[in-house]
C-alpha cells in the first residue's frame, strides 16, 4: 500500500490521478517557466475528504500543493524544485490537491448581498450564478474562465475592477478551510458586523497555499453595474496615462477600471490576435478606463484630451477595446516564456520607474501593461532562459528602490521567495515565519511557497 492507495481510500480510485500524462498537466505552470514533478494528483469531493487527504499526506510526510485554475504567474501552483528559491523541496514525493470537485454554489442571498462558493468554482461560473439576481462579484480577471475562487482568495488576487471594489480580501466575509492536522475551520455565517478575534479568512487571503487548503468562501456581492463606458485613450508617457485617469477620476465617481499598455504590448496584440490598431495613429503608450453611471459618457466628454479616443458604451464595443488589454497575456506567451515582474510603485513614482526599466531588462524585449489605477505595472521580459534570475532581481530591486513592492497582486510564489525580503523587513518575515510554523509545524503545505530557506 503507498500513498495513492491511500488516497484512493479516501476520494475514490478515480479520483488520484497518477499517470504522468495526466500529471504533466498539472506540474506545468501557465507561464510554462516552472515544471515540477509529483507523486499523483488527488481530486477530493468536499471539506471532509479535502481533511481526509492532508491527515494522509501527513501520515507520510508528503508535501501538498493546493492547486485550483492553475492560472497563477509565480510558480506557486506547481511543485516547482528548480531555481535557487526551493533547493530543498522533493517535488516527486509531493502531491497536487487539485480543487475541481469543490465547485458546490448556494443560491444567492439577495438580502445581504452575498453568496457562498466552492474553492474551485471559477470567477465566470460565480459571476454566472449571481448575474441574474442583479449582482457582479468584485474581482474580475482575464482568467476568469479557469481562475477558481479559492485560488484567487490564496493569492489575494487584484484584478481589472481593483480601483473601485478592491483586492480580493476585501470581498471575504469568511471562509471554510483545512488546516495542516485536517481540522477544518468554517466561518460562512456571513455576517458583516463581526469582531470576534483574528480575522483568519483576511489571513488565508495571499497565504498562497502556505497555512491551508481553502475549500469554500462566503463573498460579498455588488450591485451589477448596467449603463458602462469604456474609453480607450493614446499618450505619450506612463507619467501622461497617470495623470489622465486622475483627471478622469476626478469628474466621475464610479471609475471601475484604469489599465495601462504600450505600443510594443499592441503590435504583439494585433498580430497574434489579428486585430487592427485601435486608434487612427500609433501612440507609445494607451491608457483604458471604464466607468460606470448613465453620466459617465457625457463626463468624460468634456475632457478636451480625450479627442484622439475610442468611446464604446454597448457590450461588444467595450469588448472591442478591452481585448487590447486582455490579450496581452496570451500574445505575450505566444511570442516565447516571458519573465513576468508583477511590481507595483507609488503613482508618483510610475514616470522615473518606467523610464529606469530599459536598463534593468536590457538586452531583453520588455513589454510592460497593468492596472494603472493601482499603480501596478506587469513587466514582461522574452529571451532570457527561463531559469536566468537576473532579470528577475534587477526589475524587483529597482521596484524596491522606487519605493514599490516586487509583488502587486500575484503574490510571491517560488518565483520571489528570495525577494520576499525587499519588501518585508526581517521582523515581519519573522512573524509570518512564526504564523506558519503554528498552522503547520511540519512545512508540509506548499514547502518552497513564500519563504526561502532557513533564513528567509
Ligand atoms: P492557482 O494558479 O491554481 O494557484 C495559485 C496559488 O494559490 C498557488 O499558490 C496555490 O497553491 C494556491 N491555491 C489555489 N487554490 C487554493 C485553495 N483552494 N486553497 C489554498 N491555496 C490554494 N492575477 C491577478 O491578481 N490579477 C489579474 O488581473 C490577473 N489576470 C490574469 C490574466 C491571465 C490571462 C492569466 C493567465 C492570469 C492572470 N492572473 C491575474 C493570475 C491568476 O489568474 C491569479 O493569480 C489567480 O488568483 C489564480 O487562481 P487559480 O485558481 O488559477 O490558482
Ligand atoms: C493581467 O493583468 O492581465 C494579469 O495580471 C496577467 C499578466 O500579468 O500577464
Ligand atoms: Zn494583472
Amino acid at each position: 500500500m503507498g500513498l495513492s492507495d491511500d488516497l484512493a481510500a479516501v476520494v475514490g480510485e478515480r479520483h488520484v490521478l497518477t499517470s504522468q500524462d495526466v500529471i504533466d498537466g498539472y506540474v506545468t505552470d501557465w507561464t510554462r517557466r516552472y515544471r515540477g514533478t509529483a507523486a499523483c494528483v488527488v481530486v477530493p469531493g468536499s471539506a471532509a475528504e479535502v481533511a481526509e487527504v492532508v491527515r494522509a499526506c501527513a501520515r507520510r510526510a508528503a508535501p501538498i500543493v493546493p492547486q485550483g485554475g492553475n492560472t497563477g504567474m509565480v510558480g506557486g501552483s506547481v511543485p516547482w524544485q528548480g531555481g535557487p528559491a526551493s533547493p530543498d523541496f522533493a517535488d516527486a514525493a509531493a502531491v497536487v490537491l487539485s480543487t475541481h470537485r469543490l465547485r458546490g454554489l448556494e443560491p444567492v442571498d439577495v438580502v445581504a448581498g452575498q453568496v457562498t462558493a466552492g474553492a474551485g468554482v471559477t470567477i465566470a461560473e460565480l459571476n454566472a450564478h449571481v448575474r441574474p439576481a442583479g449582482f457582479s462579484y468584485g474581482v474580475d480577471l482575464a482568467s476568469r474562465d479557469s481562475a477558481t475562487v479559492g485560488g484567487t482568495i490564496a493569492t489575494n488576487a487584484g484584478g481589472v475592477h481593483s480601483v473601485r471594489y478592491g483586492y480580493t480580501r476585501a470581498q471575504l466575509l469568511g471562509t471554510e478551510a483545512v488546516l495542516a492536522d485536517g481540522r477544518i475551520i468554517s466561518h460562512l455565517a456571513g455576517l458583516t458586523a463581526d469582531n470576534a478575534g483574528y480575522d483568519l479568512a483576511g489571513l488565508l487571503a495571499g497565504s498562497e497555499g502556505t497555512l491551508g487548503v481553502i475549500t469554500a468562501a462566503r463573498l460579498r456581492l455588488w450591485s451589477a453595474e448596467t449603463a458602462l463606458v469604456a474609453v480607450l485613450a493614446g499618450v505619450d508617457t506612463i507619467a501622461a496615462a497617470a495623470g489622465l485617469y486622475a483627471e478622469i477620476r476626478g469628474r466621475t465617481s464610479r471609475v471601475q477600471a484604469a489599465e495601462y499598455f504600450e505600443a510594443a504590448g499592441v503590435e504583439l496584440v494585433c498580430r497574434v490576435a489579428g486585430l487592427p490598431l485601435p486608434l487612427d495613429r500609433e501612440y507609445p503608450a494607451y491608457l483604458l478606463v471604464e466607468a460606470a453611471g448613465a453620466d459617465a459618457a457625457d463626463q468624460l466628454a468634456e475632457l478636451g484630451k480625450l479627442a484622439d479616443a475610442a468611446v464604446a458604451m454597448d457590450p461588444a464595443g467595450r469588448a472591442r477595446l478591452w481585448a487590447y488589454r486582455e490579450r496581452h497575456t496570451e500574445a505575450i506567451s505566444a511570442e516565447g516564456i516571458p519573465h513576468k515582474l508583477d511590481v507595483a510603485v507609488p503613482m508618483s513614482k510610475l514616470g522615473p520607474f518606467r523610464a529606469a526599466l530599459a536598463t534593468a531588462t536590457r538586452p531583453y524585449r520588455e513589454i510592460v501593461f497593468g492596472h494603472i489605477g493601482a499603480g501596478n505595472v506587469h513587466v514582461n521580459v522574452l529571451g532570457p532562459d527561463p531559469d536566468d534570475e537576473r532579470v528577475d532581481e534587477a526589475v524587483l530591486r529597482l521596484a524596491a528602490a522606487h519605493g514599490g513592492t516586487v509583488s502587486a497582486e500575484h503574490g510571491i510564489g517560488r518565483a520571489k521567495a528570495r525577494w520576499l525580503h525587499l519588501s518585508r523587513s526581517a521582523e515581519e518575515i519573522a512573524a509570518m515565519r512564526a504564523v506558519k510554523s503554528a498552522l503547520d509545524p511540519a512545512g508540509l503545505l506548499n514547502p518552497g511557497v513564500l519563504f526561502c530557506g532557513a533564513a528567509g
